[in-house]
């Protein structure tokens, strides 16, 4: 990079940094290329650089060129912008070393790179940096006039699930987004802190440990803690409801039902939790061990979708202290009030206007004095900024608790913590629709897994050369299942629901996740054949690329720092795997016109050097997604 801007003899890389915000031309080389354009336009149009740098944008396809300018971003009086385009296009000069002359389109300018330089340039810099290609781990997190204060921090809240319930589509979403999401921070060089915020609190666990004390077995429950919480969960509820159904029938035949009531499930279960708040050594032990076991059992499960947490929270590790001090503070604030007995906010009398009505009336604490699902919220969040003094904060939460998490953020503000309620965020997601397995419903993450790994194989089968070709056809089968579910949950913006087809996510045809292994290892066996050495592809002569298609394909690689800055805007897993596609569409249709094995050696070299740059930026997207690249 330090040689292209010597031989362009415009900026130096420093001088660049320091003249445009967020530019790292030696990490970044769309960064380079923008900023030489600029000074180019700007000695064209007497535009300040300053303007033209921001407005310079990239382009949803190659042939639509490699930046592209809206002429009226400049903010030039006077003239038509389209006549502006066509006179700046005009002066242009002829023999630029980067770019082509622009072509025009209305009053949009569009740039073409062109071929050598950029071959040259990107393919080094991608052996330089290797798997850190892109990620800007190097640059400025760091406070330029403090770099003591270390890199910034985010606390990523997701999955999240609820012991002894269904892990339905809400969690499953939240584990894929939110997994993706810290990658991509840690990948831009944040320190990330992934929590799971367990639903592990309640008086429905206090049901739950009646339902052990009844019909618990201890050596199930160790074998499959997940189910059999489940099973003893869904059995006691059932047990709950008859009970209150007969308790209701006796009542309207006018029997006295006090005592009935008093030994209820319901009320043993009341008097149960009320055990666990009061911290009773017994109650609690018990539960915790539920607790552990059940995490022991997810610990596992995520491994196999390369998710670990630093913390598993929840629910009941909210102090009851701790949620006493708020509540006494939004008594004092006059935030919460009293409303029969129990503690509401009214928000329509605390914020004025639509969004006073829009976030309602919610209970904060409940008549019998027990704490909610907000008011757990409220502590934790205060709790987590004293331990961790984030920066920022995201909650993956699907987009049913809009609301909820709407009054969350607004309580922390008017406790007059504005401060840490604009660094807390919460990223939405829409439903899974249909999603069923052939055994029935799903209820747990491995039963989802476990399906999609079986009509992987029968997938797989059907291709027997391919198949006795594969060395581990079950853990490739799991593997392919795995991306084929993340891949499509991944494919449209978050907010979309999705309709769950196994058929269509487990094909090789079409933007798949089998597809997109399929593609990785094929760039993999290519290198495997040409037998080449690390040494063989840093002295390749890139000057040999010339091919429209390898040319395409270094265009597309010069993208991905860009790629992953658009993506921290959005978190939107869908613009990483969009250009992931455009990829390997990009190799597919190459590999007929730039042969590896069998062309002469220098040439073998030097195509190989940028098959193999695909095959890292390929495998980074992958990881980043939380996919398991395999070679074979
Ligand atoms: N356990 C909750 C549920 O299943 C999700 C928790 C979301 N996070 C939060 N901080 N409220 O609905």
């Amino acid at each position: 990079m330090e040689q292209l801007a010597q031989k362009v003899g415009g900026m130096s890389l420093d001088a660049m940094t320091d003249k445009y915000p967020n530019c790292h031309p030696d990490l970044n080389p769309f960064d380079f290329y923008r900023a030489h354009l600029s000074n180019l336009l700007s000695d064209i149009t007497g535009v300040d650089t300053k303007i033209i740098y921001p407005a310079l944008s990239w382009t949803q396809s190659l042939d639509k060129g490699d930046l592209i300018l809206p002429a009226p971003a400049l903010r030039v009086k006077g003239q038509k912008p389209d006549d502006l385009a066509k006179q700046w296009a005009e002066k242009f000069p002829e023999n630029d070393l980067l770019f082509e002359k622009p072509t025009v389109v209305n009053y949009f300018m569009a740039f073409y790179v062109k071929g050598a330089p950029v071959v040259e340039t990107v393919i080094p810099l991608i052996q330089k940096h290797g798997k850190d290609f892109g990620s800007n781990k190097l640059n400025g997190l760091r406070d330029p006039t403090d770099p003591s204060k270390g890199r910034k921090r985010i606390i990523v809240e997701f999955s999240s699930p609820n012991i002894a319930k269904p892990f339905h589509a809400g969690h499953l979403r939240s584990t894929i987004i939110g997994g993706f999401i810290a990658n991509l921070h840690e990948f831009a060089g944040w320190d990330v802190i992934r929590i799971n915020y367990l639903g592990d609190w309640g008086k429905q666990y206090g049901l739950l440990a009646l339902a052990f004390e009844k019909y618990g077995d201890e050596e199930a429950l160790n074998k499959d803690p997940i189910n059999h919480l489940f099973q003893l969960y869904v059995r006691i509820n059932a047990e709950m409801t008859a009970e209150k159904e007969q308790i209701e029938k006796r009542k309207q035949d006018g029997e006295d039902v006090t005592e009935l009531e008093a030994d209820s499930l319901d009320e043993q279960a009341r008097r149960y939790f009320k055990k666990m708040t009061d911290r009773d050594p017994e109650a609690l032990a018990q539960w915790k061990r539920f607790r552990d076991l059940s995490i022991k059992r997810y610990q596992a499960t995520y491994a196999r979708l390369n998710i670990r947490f630093d913390e598993y929270s929840g629910e009941s590790q909210v102090s009851e202290e701790a949620m006493e001090k708020v509540g006494r503070e939004m008594l004092e604030k006059g935030i919460s009030k009293e409303d029969k007995g129990a503690l509401i906010v009214d928000f329509q009398e605390l914020v004025p206007g639509k969004e006073g009505k829009r976030l309602e009336k919610p209970i904060v604490r409940k008549r019998d004095g027990t704490a909610l699902y907000l008011t757990r919220d409220i502590s934790e969040l205060l709790a987590r900024h004293e331990k961790y003094q984030f920066d920022q904060m995201i909650y993956v939460v699907a987009s049913a608790q809009d609301l909820h998490l709407r009054q969350l953020f607004k309580i922390i503000e008017l406790l007059g913590h504005k401060d840490i309620a604009v660094k807390c965020q919460h990223i939405n997601f829409g439903l899974v629709l249909g999603m069923s397995t052939r055994k029935g419903t799903v209820k747990f993450l491995d039963d989802i897994l476990r399906d999609v790994a079986d009509k992987m194989h029968e997938t797989m089968k059907k291709n027997e050369d391919k198949y006795n070709q594969v060395e581990n056809p079950e853990a490739t089968a799991d593997t392919l299942g795995i991306s084929s579910v993340m891949v499509q949950d991944m494919t449209g913006k978050r907010i979309n629901n999705y309709t769950f087809n196994m058929d269509a996510m487990t094909s090789f045809e079409g933007d798949t996740g089998p597809y997109l292994q399929y593609a990785h290892a094929r760039v993999s066996s290519i290198r495997r054949r040409a037998n080449l050495s690390d040494e063989d592809l840093a002295s390749a002569d890139l000057s040999l690329l010339t091919e429209a298609h390898a040319v395409n394909i270094v265009r597309l690689l010069a993208q991905w720092p860009d790629t992953v800055q658009t993506t921290l805007r959005t978190l939107e897993p869908t613009t990483v795997l969009t250009y992931l596609f455009k990829m390997t569409h990009a190799l597919s249709s190459s590999y007929d016109h730039l042969q590896v094995v069998g062309s002469e050696r220098e040439l073998m070299k030097a195509r190989m050097a940028l098959y193999d740059a695909a095959h890292t930026v390929l495998g980074t997207g992958m990881r980043l997604l939380g996919l398991s690249p395999v070679e074979r």
